[in-house]
């Protein structure tokens, strides 16, 4: 694959002395601080000449630690990120961040985006950084980061770390998280013990890196080279492959340029580059956390997007990417095929991708020039797709305001179950099966008293950003035993929590308003006949409006939906000001903090 380019030679905007650190390393108006902020950054080492004499200090935001180990490698990664930013003039300081780690955060790594988010806003905003790159991987360390750098607005490049080789059983390629709902249906049906099981699982994470399939990980940071905050070609290079070091070293030599040319979030991350993203997103089978934290950078920036947005840009775009869970392969095929430059080229040639800055200073399409799919197994022709429309379809009803689903991951056998009633395509009746929040599920879904047949509906309440606190990864629902015996893998799910980008069913879910918050989820009972319309885009219980109200009224003086209590000071104070997953699970107060650099 073609070496990305380091970026044009830059044309200089700002002068030294307009440098943000200036403010604090070099100002004799304010010697005492001036004094007090050189003398302590020199302690370890740094002399008086690297921070007086108009260098630009590069932050480097890491990301990785022993307790985030898809981000680890960013710590060797650093290494090289430093001698392109020593290269360029600049002088690196790296810090962490507050770190996350998606599998192994209790109760869901989502409640932590917005935390480390604040974590640097507050380091962006009172350092002395003029530019900063952003150690980017494991699934939501990418959206926090662009969060934070779409507030302050100081110029920022998003280094991916990229994801782990691929993974290899007995011959067959493993994908990190994917495997785990098979590795649970083979257990269920007696086929492997618990320790098969482990190895299973344990064989898709071969290497250092984030996760191989086509997850919320691989999905973000495609998504963030789509958005034009990385370098080309930057999102896909596997984690331990020597590109991987050149890349980091690239993007070290490139952000400081883009601290002299002034080439800040705001130039980069406009509408353009957001539909921009939602196209390639579907082209890639993104994950179903994608509209959440793409609706959240969006409204940090100032940028109206929402669900709505994702079916009209997205919907009607095909499948190109040929990845696990929607197809067969993984991250590395991925990158030898050609990575983000080879899918967006597919969609430059049928006018799909909008003109739109990116990090090196020249647009998406010329980046993306002279990149061609190299292994049409993995990288699909725009007319020859995997699958015509790959889109998020948005619902509405008196279920909620706002749920996606993802279409593209209907398999045949589901399709046929539910979708294919002559008399009323794309829609169907059922009955309603409902739970409260996971462990209510874990418990009661192998229960025959719920005699849950192959037309049924599961729902899964009490499990947003509020009732769960961060909104649980649990919408996904397996069915009972005696159904996966007699072969039926996927039931219809409904839920106001989110799923798992490694999961490949069709579920409706991000429900907005959630239950917690008085959502329609929250009246439905089970039993109830719903109907879901994929034409119309409706999601509906089969009830009168009266007796709707009169459920509405009964849960308002029972004093609403309840849910547990918090466990830590974070989860009480995030359920207080955290909005709904349509609205990106923002911080609501946050958002009104725009371009903060320049206060
Ligand atoms: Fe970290 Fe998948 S768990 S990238
Ligand atoms: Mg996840």
């Amino acid at each position: 694959m073609a070496k990305a380019p380091a970026g044009k030679k830059p044309v200089r905007k700002i002068k030294p002395e307009q440098l943000r650190s200036k403010a604090w390393f070099d100002n004799p108006a304010n010697a005492d601080m001036t004094a007090l902020y050189i003398e302590r950054t020199m302690n370890f080492g740094l002399s008086r000449d690297e921070l007086q004499s108009g260098r630009p200090i590069i932050g480097i935001a890491q990301t990785g630690s022993d307790i985030a180990p898809c981000n680890r490698h960013h710590i060797e990664l650093a290494h090289r990120v430093r001698d392109g930013i020593r290269e360029r003039g600049g002088v690196p300081f790296e810090f962490p961040i507050h770190p996350i780690q998606e599998t192994c955060k209790r109760p869901t790594a989502s409640l932590d985006r917005n935390l480390q988010y604040l974590s640097l806003v507050e380091i962006l905003y009172g350092y002395p950084l003029d530019g900063v790159v952003l150690t980017t991987g494991c699934d939501k360390t990418t959206p926090a980061q662009l969060m934070a750098a779409a507030t302050v607005d100081i110029p920022a490049i998003a280094l991916p770390g990229g994801p782990m080789l691929n993974g290899n059983f007995r011959g067959e390629r493993t994908g990190s998280g994917t495997i785990v709902w098979k590795a649970r249906q083979m257990m269920a049906a007696g086929e492997i013990d618990y320790k098969g099981f482990v190895d299973l699982v344990a064989s898709s994470a071969p290497s250092a890196g984030h996760c191989n399939t086509m997850g919320t990980a691989t999905t973000m940071n495609s998504i963030a080279e789509a958005l034009g905050m990385t370098l080309p070609g930057a999102a896909a290079i596997p984690a331990p492959y020597r590109d991987r070091y050149e890349m980091a070293y690239l993007t070290g030599l490139r952000i400081v340029d883009m601290v002299w040319e002034n080439l800040i979030p705001s130039k980069i991350m406009t509408r353009e580059a957001f539909e921009n993203a939602i196209v390639v997103n579907s082209a890639i089978g993104g994950s179903t956390n994608a509209p959440i934290s793409v609706n959240a950078i969006a409204k940090h920036i100032g940028v109206p997007l929402d669900n709505e947005d994702w079916t009209a840009v997205g919907y009607d775009i095909p499948l190109l990417v040929n990845l696990q869970p929607a197809g067969e392969y993984l991250g590395e095929d991925y990158y030898r095929a050609g990575g983000v430059p080879a899918v967006v080229s597919e969609l430059v040639a049928k006018g799909k991708i909008k003109p739109a800055i990116t990090a090196n200073g020249k647009t998406l399409a010329e980046n993306c020039e002279g990149f061609f799919a190299e292994d049409r197994r993995v990288i699909k022709a725009y007319d020859e797709p995997m699958k015509a429309q790959s889109g998020f379809l948005n619902l509405r009803g008196n279920l909620f305001d706002s749920a996606i689903m993802k279409t593209s991951v209907i398999t045949p056998e589901f399709r046929k179950r539910y979708l294919e009633n002559p008399k009323d395509p794309m829609a169907f009746e059922g009955k309603a099966i409902v739970f409260d929040g996971p462990e209510d599920y874990h418990h009661r879904i192998d229960d025959p008293a719920l005699a849950i047949d192959e037309h049924s509906i599961l729902f899964i309440r009490g499990v947003g950003p509020i009732g769960y606190p961060g909104a649980a990864e649990v919408v996904n629902m397996r069915p009972p035993d005696y159904l996966i015996k007699k072969g039926v893998t996927a039931l219809a799910c409904v839920g106001d929590g989110r799923q798992s980008g490694t999961s490949g069913s069709p579920s409706i879910l991000n429900a907005s308003p959630e239950a917690a918050t008085g959502g329609g989820l929250a009246l439905l009972k089970t039993g109830d006949k719903v109907r879901i319309d994929l034409n119309k885009r409706s999601a509906d219980i089969l009830i009168s409006d009266k007796e709707l109200e009169e459920r509405r009224a009964a849960l308002k003086a029972a004093g609403g939906y309840k849910y547990p209590k918090s466990q830590t000071p974070w989860q009480e104070i995030q359920r207080k000001i955290v909005g709904e997953l349509s609205e990106g699970m923002v911080l609501k107060p946050a958002v009104k903090y725009q371009k903060i650099h320049k206060k």
